[in-house]
């Protein structure tokens, strides 16, 4: 697909504290059609206590600018925070959608949480599953999916006129790459996924999913495909395919797991419903040694 770089649409961040991750809304650039990309729900894990600051925010700027929210993306299913997608979607419509390759994220984890068979692992949870270079409009605005798998099976890059919600393939160019050990990560298919999308114009806007603010910086969400290619600090240089693989290998081997991991999968691998105990309560399983 090509992107369109004459349509500018409006992104406006919403930096989420607890987790590092930004939200955006995404506002076409002549009307009121509006996407939502990668909504955070909080949790206080130790209180086992929800939270819905960061999306009633979200929700209150689509109300007061007059918005009509057409989708509510998911880049990739999140293991450092929960959606927030159905909280958002009950309170203002549109269609949830995540790459389709969310059902072998669903098929993994189903095992890890030992999910019954009420558990569909047919993506059926979500309103759409996009294939690579699948199509969709905001408004009159003319979006694309573009596969990018590595980080995990199912992530997507969205390209949005000039912007592009890039997720977890990359992160600010001082920041460099996200981890490929989660279960169906490929340091490879990485370093395959990230080459994509620095073939993007270079003026296309690029859109981080997390940033943690490396040496002290302010926190920081946007860039490009030019800076990119030129800064970021796991990728040129010189650096091969092979390079890159051996260098996140040794990396990942030595992060901690996120903290939210363990309830952020099992909420994000249903669209963001929480699941239910044998009453009918809303509750969480801690499987022990699985991951
Ligand atoms: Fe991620």
């Amino acid at each position: 697909m090509t992107p369109d770089m004459t349509k500018t649409p409006t992104v406006t961040p919403f930096f989420d504290k607890r987790s590092n991750t930004i939200s955006y809304v995404v506002r076409e650039p002549d009307g009121p059609g509006c996407a939502v990309i990668d909504a955070v729900m909080d949790i206080d894990y130790a209180a086992g206590k929800l939270n819905f600051d960061g999306a009633d925010a979200i929700i209150a700027h689509i109300e007061a600018n007059k918005l009509r929210l057409d989708w509510i993306i998911e880049t990739h299913v999140h293991a450092d925070h929960l959606s927030g997608a159905p909280y958002i979607q009950e309170a203002l419509g549109g269609k949830i959608g995540i790459g389709a390759k969310i059902t072998e994220v669903q098929d993994t984890f189903g095992k890890v949480f030992n999910e019954g068979t009420e558990f569909q692992r047919d993506g059926s949870q979500f309103d759409a599953l996009f294939e690579d270079n699948d199509t969709y409009s905001v408004g009159a605005m003319t979006c694309f999916a573009m596969h990018t798998p590595g980080h995990t099976p199912a992530c997507m890059v969205h390209v949005m006129g000039d912007a592009a919600f890039v997720g977890d393939t990359l992160f600010m160019p001082d920041g460099g790459s996200a981890r490929a050990d989660f279960p169906g990560g490929d340091a490879g298919e990485l370093y395959d996924s990230i080459m994509r999308v620095l073939a993007l114009p270079d003026e296309m806007r690029l859109f981080i999913c997390h940033d943690y603010g490396p040496g002290g910086r302010a926190i920081a969400w946007e860039t490009t495909v030019a800076e990119e290619r030129e800064k970021n600090i796991h990728i040129g240089g010189g650096k091969t395919r092979e390079d890159f693989i051996k260098f996140r290998t040794e990396r990942d081997a030595q992060l901690a797991m996120p903290s939210l991991i363990i309830p952020a999968l099992q909420v994000n691998m249903r669209a963001g419903e929480i699941p239910r105990d044998t009453e009918g309560d809303m509750a969480l399983k801690v499987p022990l040694g699985k991951l």
